[in-house]
């Protein structure tokens, strides 16, 4: 891949300085790529309607080709020009209940979506960002944009500008600095196309949210082909151990496993709810640079939405800890706790339940 020149441009959220927008918009219209802040975590957008630009996304991300993407609108009456046949009664009444936010909504594509975008599946994938830079740049751009997150393929999601630069810097045209995202996990997948809808992926929108409205939904389980959960993903560098169960087996657990690795002369990372920290501090000196055991915490269990929006960059924190392995306390699967759980046994070599 030709290097690029990656410029980086600040924008404060509340006041938006039109020209940039103009600037990132006349590179979406060109064919060109620009990393954009939404409510979850940070986008790399492309004209939906260029098979060629959306192909680039692919290249640069290093995303298998096979993996469809979002498209991102501006308004929910958007919609209705990406899909075929009239849009489905409770698409309508979600998108009225949850957009713009971080619920996406899977409906049968119609012929203007290139197979670029849908991985040439007869679905198209659409949600409308509620975050003021996302919203001005696909206004202004007069576009539909689709955009997978900003990462290199199988690392964590980006939530802050930076997070997008170590990655891709070199490889897109600018990156919209909008500081860090609200949210900090994608948006959920819904698929509106089967008789009863099914969650493909877990996210902002929690389920709980969702249920008054659909009545019926499943959950596609992680072993289903959907493309949603096909892949590995949200790897950080150093390889992670999740551990789940009742939290007195879980920190017995990890203590078994880390005395495991200190025999062994091995650097280890523990990544735990603020409430565990107390169990740990016999192993970790917390911040102590010399130690064998380096202890993160990951925010309090009562509040997992607080929780879910520090996940990624927690996740990076352990690419510069240079440990042999890091293990982390599982959360409860409910809430906000659903989309936390997923990423992270998504992100483990190995899950262990005690
Ligand atoms: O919050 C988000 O969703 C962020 C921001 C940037 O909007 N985007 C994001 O995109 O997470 P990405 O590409 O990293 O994840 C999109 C997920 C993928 O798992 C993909 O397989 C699934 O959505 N997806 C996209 N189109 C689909 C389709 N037509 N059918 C089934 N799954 C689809
Ligand atoms: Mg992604």
């Amino acid at each position: 891949m030709k290097k690029k020149h990656t410029k980086y441009i600040k924008i404060n959220t509340d006041s938006i300085n039109r020209s940039y927008i103009c600037e990132a918009a006349e590179i979406l219209r060109t064919g060109g790529l620009v990393a954009f802040p939404t409510e979850t975590v940070y986008g790399l957008g492309a004209n939906a309607l260029d098979g060629k630009a959306v192909s680039t996304i692919f290249s640069a991300k290093g995303r298998p080709q096979d993996n469809p993407l979002i498209v991102h609108l501006a308004r929910g009456e958007d919609v209705q020009a990406l899909i075929a046949g009239d849009l489905p009664r409770q698409a309508k009444q979600l998108m009225e209940a949850f957009w713009p936010g971080p619920l996406t909504l899977v409906l049968p594509k119609g012929k203007a979506v290139p197979d670029e975008v849908s991985a040439g599946l007869d679905t198209v994938a659409v949600r409308v960002p509620a975050h003021p830079v996302a919203l001005a740049l696909i206004e202004e751009a007069g576009l539909p944009v689709a955009a997978p997150s900003a990462n290199l393929s199988g690392r964590p999601s980006p939530t802050t500008a930076e997070h997008v630069y170590m990655d891709l810097n070199g490889r897109i045209d600018v990156i919209l600095d909008g500081g860090p995202t609200n949210v900090g996990v994608e948006s959920t997948v819904l698929d509106l196309t089967a008789a009863v809808p099914v969650i493909l992926r877990p996210g902002g929108v929690m389920i709980e949210e969702l249920k008054p409205l659909l009545g019926d939904v499943e959950m596609g389980s992680a072993t289903s082909q959907s493309p949603a959960q096909k892949y590995k993903h949200y790897s950080p560098k150093v390889p992670m151990v999740l551990v789940e169960g009742e939290r007195e087996n879980v920190v017995a657990e990890i203590h078994r496993l880390v005395l495991g690795n200190r025999e062994k002369g091995q650097t280890v990372g523990i990544l735990a709810p603020s409430e565990s920290a107390q169990f740990y501090r016999d192993l970790a000196m917390e911040g102590d640079p010399d130690g064998a055991v380096r202890l993160i915490t990951l925010g309090s269990r009562n509040d997992l939405q607080a929780m879910a929006s520090s996940l990624f960059t927690r996740l990076r924190l352990f690419d510069d800890l240079q440990a042999d392995v890091v293990y982390i306390e599982g959360v409860e699967p409910e809430g906000a706790g659903l989309a936390i759980m997923d990423r992270l046994r998504h992100a483990a070599i190995r899950c262990i339940t005690v």
